[in-house]
């Protein structure tokens, strides 16, 4: 009886996180899963009535579950996005959740922004370092609020992440007979942190004569993905500069509205979510694309043993996309729980 703690969170975050649960319902009354729900409540409302946005019990009670699903974390009513940090990150380092990722997979040509691109041509993962770098608030502030301050925010590199996450790119690549790795920093002007991405990059590639390792600088890198997408096929890179380049990613294969993303530290508790936010330009409309979710859903069931059934629904999310069951952002007409009707009856069909 696999237990999934189900945290739908802010803004377009539950209405999509509803469709997620609604497919996963589905594929568990066909086939018996026995998957188990426990909604959590942490999120903004939660956050703006008590003070609490996730207790330190709370937080390693999530240790527990199988897997964790997740909407997103982000409310204008928190500008400082204080919950979101606490929840999120919190989750992310302090379940050491070190792997984020996140494919970017072109289903359906129509709806890439580039030129005559096909489906394959733009189908790698991205291995986003997601415990350390530029996330991990060391650092201050000094004469805050004063013409002389100083703002301080430290990037964190250690020896043991940077080995563990580009190593699992390797694993990953290995394991799926992939042939490139290509490794992203930004060496040229980050003397310190990023020469240690570049020399344990070097001796790891080393172990994996078989796979084609290479390193971009990660301004090239953007650029590359866009010129051609289909050199990759494995990108491994730090914290932020996998937040950035996911969200052009995301645009590749049709926007983030078809983004998912996993966090994984193997053999141990890992969180699945869409890699947007909670959209709160849209929220409570039902626009909300919710196959980023779905999609999210089906990476959980792949971590869950279930690699058939995560293949299924990406084709469920192929057939929709082909006959244009989609949300308005994507030139389509229905809404939310529509679009999680269509995913239901291609999965049928
Ligand atoms: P966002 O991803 O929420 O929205 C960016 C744009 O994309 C908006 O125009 C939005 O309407 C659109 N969009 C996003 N998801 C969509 C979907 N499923 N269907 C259709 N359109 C969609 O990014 P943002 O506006 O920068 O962030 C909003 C809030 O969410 C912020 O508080 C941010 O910190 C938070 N956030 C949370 C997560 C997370 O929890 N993992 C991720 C990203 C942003
Ligand atoms: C993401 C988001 C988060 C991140 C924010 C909400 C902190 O953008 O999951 O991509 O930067 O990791
Ligand atoms: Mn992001």
């Amino acid at each position: 009886m696999p237990r999934i703690a189900v945290i739908p969170g802010d803004g377009i975050g539950r209405e999509v996180i509803d469709q997620g649960l609604r497919v996963l319902q589905h594929l568990d009354g066909e086939r018996g899963l026995d998957l188990v729900f426990e909604h959590l409540p942490y999120g903004a409302d939660r956050y703006l009535e008590t003070g609490t946005s996730i207790t330190a019990d709370e937080m390693q009670a999530l240790r527990r579950y199988d897997a964790i699903f997740l909407g997103a974390l982000g409310d204008p009513r928190v500008p400082t996005s204080q919950h979101a940090k606490d929840i999120l990150l919190g989750m992310r380092f302090q379940l050491d959740l070190y792997i984020n990722l996140r494919p970017v997979k072109l289903l359906d040509a129509r709806y890439c922004p580039l030129k005559d691109r096909a489906p394959e041509e733009v189908s790698f993962v991205v291995f986003r370092e997601n415990t350390e770098g530029l996330y991990t608030g060391i650092g201050g502030q000094f004469k805050r609020g004063t013409p002389d301050e100083v703002a301080i925010e430290a990037e964190l590199n250690t020896r043991k992440g940077v080995e563990r996450i580009i190593r699992a790119a390797f694993e990953y690549a290995d394991a799926r007979g992939l042939g490139r790795v290509c490794m992203s920093d930004k060496s040229n002007a980050m003397r310190h942190g990023h020469d240690l991405w570049q020399r344990v990059f070097r001796a790891v590639a080393a172990e994996y004569p078989a796979i084609e390792a290479s390193h971009l600088y990660v301004d090239v890198l953007t650029m590359e993905m866009v010129r051609a997408p289909d050199r990759f096929d494995v990108i491994v890179t730090n914290n932020l500069f996998g937040d950035i380049v996911t969200d052009l990613g995301a645009q590749l294969q049709g926007g983030i509205g078809l983004a998912a993303s996993g966090n994984i530290h193997p053999g141990q508790a890992a969180m699945f979510e869409p890699v947007h936010g909670s959209a709160p330009d849209i929220a409570g409309q039902g626009k909300a694309n919710p196959l980023a979710a779905i999609l999210s859903a089906g990476m959980m069931l792949g971590h869950l043993g279930h690699p058939d059934l995560e293949d299924r629904i990406e084709r469920a999310v192929r057939d929709c996309l082909q006959a244009d069951r989609v949300t308005r952002e994507l030139g389509g007409t229905l809404s939310t729980s529509q679009v999680g009707d269509a995913v239901i009856a291609a999965l049928d069909a």
